[in-house]
């Protein structure tokens, strides 16, 4: 969703603002922009186009660029679609300002102060331009001071005043801004990939706080006039890009990391051959006196909920509910002060969870956080997190931080088991000595990718699919379903195999792809016999199967043996061979794997 940069210091801002904008691609984009300010001459230079970033390099290659102040923007359209004009920065007098968020009351505002005749696009942010314009009278302090009173909704705003040359000005409500600094000078950004090489640290900039932005400083004011103190974090993972490697997508690159990052998530975590949530500072008291587990999340970090469920169930004999967080809030969900809510997320600024966790917390509700980005807002609201250790994901279809988010829930729940009671001491181990080989078994399916693209070349043409499977396979494969739709643009849909029957079997036709997974021994006989009904009509069967079962003698489109581990942890193989299945097919069908069209990788609107 938008991202947002703002450079001030020594260098050329139109290559800067350019490179930084490109790293925050991966985040999901319509439009590109920016604005530059010179501090001699007091001309503001504003750029701005439907497309990709690269269309907007395009537009500046005969700038002079000499300017070394701007700010830049990828927008994702809610309000107005994707147009020329439409793309931000805009400008209204003296103000040209870029917006991450969503303004709610923008209707009621253009009434407020009478801009329907001056208004040019069908924005938000545009009437945030003109409010802050009419509130304008040299101060900037007192125009933003003024302008945020009057806003509903949530807001990073990045703001250039013609007249106030060599200064960014910015503030925000919910949506996140965070900022740095370097001998070349400082810079703002929606999240700290765009910062690149230049931050070795840097602060998340508090909410109501205007954030000015000089040559060789940051300065923080609260509404009041009264400065406030930075706090800097430190980057301990590296945010360059070091590109695709040998792969020809971010995707590939990230599916094959995963047993390395799998190896990192549980390292930190696994002290003399026992569970040690220590480093993360989870006491072992709210693991074992809560009463009810919730799990706050959206898309592919709810479906590592789901997985967990099922363990947390099984082994703890706990109940657990997995929402939705866009719609947590709205089904009166029974929270209390026993409740233990994970809120999951690889972004940690995916905003419908952002707003479940905190509504849960003001029901009284411990929390922790299952996080890949450090310093993120939902890793900062919750009351403990612990980070996965992934590594930048860029492609927008998750994988390696769902699987690292299946291990911090697995040592998660291993713990609770331990702390409650339920597991001795033989039972961690035997728990740790199948988690400890997921990473193998995950490669042992890596290994063997060039035989799943094979089997990829069985679905380009289709334009359904159905994966089904019952209880954990059922879980698996709502997140391998996600991941064939939301990059290959094929219709799938996951189905518990016993639901078929009940509606969706009159869709399968001949040669309809169904994808099963088949790798818990109690539900094998039957989920094969589901799968018999779907051949019976005609579908052309796909199969993910433990290697250890026995199939007898039945005959399937193809068949790709899963490595055996004991069931509760087949989600780590099984997972590999959906992600690369995916991968293949989109590769296939000569799409763009990393950037899928409409998606966003970070959600930062509701
Ligand atoms: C977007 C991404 C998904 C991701 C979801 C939740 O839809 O495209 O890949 O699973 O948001 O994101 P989060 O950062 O909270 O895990």
């Amino acid at each position: 969703m938008c991202g947002i940069v703002g450079y001030n210091g020594k260098n050329s801002v139109t290559d800067q603002l350019l490179d930084s904008l490109e790293l925050l691609e991966y985040r999901g984009y319509d439009s590109a922009g920016l604005a530059t300010l010179n501090g001699t001459t007091g001309k503001v230079k504003l750029r701005k186009c439907a497309g990709r970033v690269r269309d907007l390099r395009r537009i500046c290659q005969s700038d002079k660029k000499i300017s070394t102040c701007g700010i830049g923007h990828t927008r994702w359209a809610t309000h107005g679609g994707v147009s020329d004009l439409n793309a931000h920065p805009h400008r209204n007098g003296d103000v040209i300002l870029v917006h991450n968020g969503i303004i709610e009351n923008y209707e009621e505002l253009k009434d407020h102060f009478m801009l329907h005749k001056e208004l040019k696009s069908q924005t938000d942010t545009e009437v945030v331009a003109a409010v802050l314009n009419r509130l304008y009278k040299g101060d900037p302090h007192e125009a933003l001071r003024k302008a945020v009173q009057y806003l509903r909704g949530t807001f990073a705003l990045v703001v250039l005043f013609a007249d106030q040359p060599d200064t960014i000005y910015a503030i925000r409500n919910v949506s996140p801004i965070v900022a740095a600094y370097n001998d070349n000078g400082t810079m703002l950004a929606s999240d700290v990939a765009a910062l690149g090489a230049t931050a070795e640290k840097y602060m998340v900039v508090p909410e109501y706080v205007i954030t000015e932005l000089h040559k060789n400083e940051i300065k923080l004011f609260d509404l009041e006039g009264k400065p406030v103190e930075p706090e800097f974090i430190t980057i301990d993972w590296d945010t360059t890009r070091d590109g695709k490697g040998n792969y020809p997508f971010y995707m590939e690159k990230e599916i094959m990391e995963q047993p390395d990052a799998l190896k990192a998530t549980m390292e930190q975590r696994i002290v003399d051959g026992k569970i040690d949530l220590s480093s993360d500072g989870v006491p072992d008291e709210i693991l074992k006196s809560c009463e009810r587990v919730c799990v706050v999340a959206c898309g592919t970090a709810m479906h590592a909920g789901l997985v967990a469920k099922a363990l947390v169930q099984s082994k703890l004999g706990m109940h657990m509910a997995v929402e939705y967080a866009s719609e947590f809030m709205y089904e009166d969900p029974v929270i209390d002060e026993k409740t233990l809510v994970l809120a999951i997320s690889q972004s940690g600024e995916t905003i419908d969870t952002l707003e479940a966790l905190k509504y849960a917390r003001a029901k009284g509700a411990k929390s922790i956080a299952v996080i890949n980005v450090k310093g993120s807002s939902i890793a900062r609201e919750s009351d403990y997190v612990m980070y996965t250790v992934a590594g930048p994901e860029i492609a927008v279809a998750s994988t390696k931080a769902y699987t690292t988010q299946l291990i911090a829930l697995f040592l998660l729940v291993g713990r609770m088991a331990k702390v409650r009671g339920i597991f001795d001491d033989a039972a961690e181990k035997e728990f740790l000595g199948h988690l400890v080989s997921a990473p193998e078994k995950m490669q042992q399916v890596l290994d063997q990718k060039h035989d799943i693209h094979k089997i990829a070349r069985g679905m380009l043409d289709a334009k359904d699919a159905f994966m089904i499977g019952r209880g954990l396979d059922y879980s698996i494969l709502l997140e391998g379903a996600l991941k064939l739709k939301e990059i290959s643009y094929i219709h799938t849909e996951a189905y518990a195999s016993g639901e078929l029957k009940h509606g969706t079997i009159a869709l399968i036709t001949e040669n309809t792809p169904v994808v099963a997974t088949v790798t818990q021994s109690r539900l094998k006989d039957k989920e094969l016999s589901n799968i018999r009904e779907v051949q019976s009509r005609g579908a052309s069967v796909i199969l993910l199967v433990k290697e250890d079962f026995d199939l007898a003698d039945a005959e399937y489109a193809d068949v790709f043996m899963l490595p055996a581990m004991a069931d509760e942890f087949m989600v780590f193989p099984a997972s590999a061979a959906l992600q690369l299945l995916a991968y293949y097919v989109s590769m296939d069908k000569g799409l763009d794997v990393d950037k899928p069209r409409n998606l966003a990788k970070v959600v930062t609107v509701e």
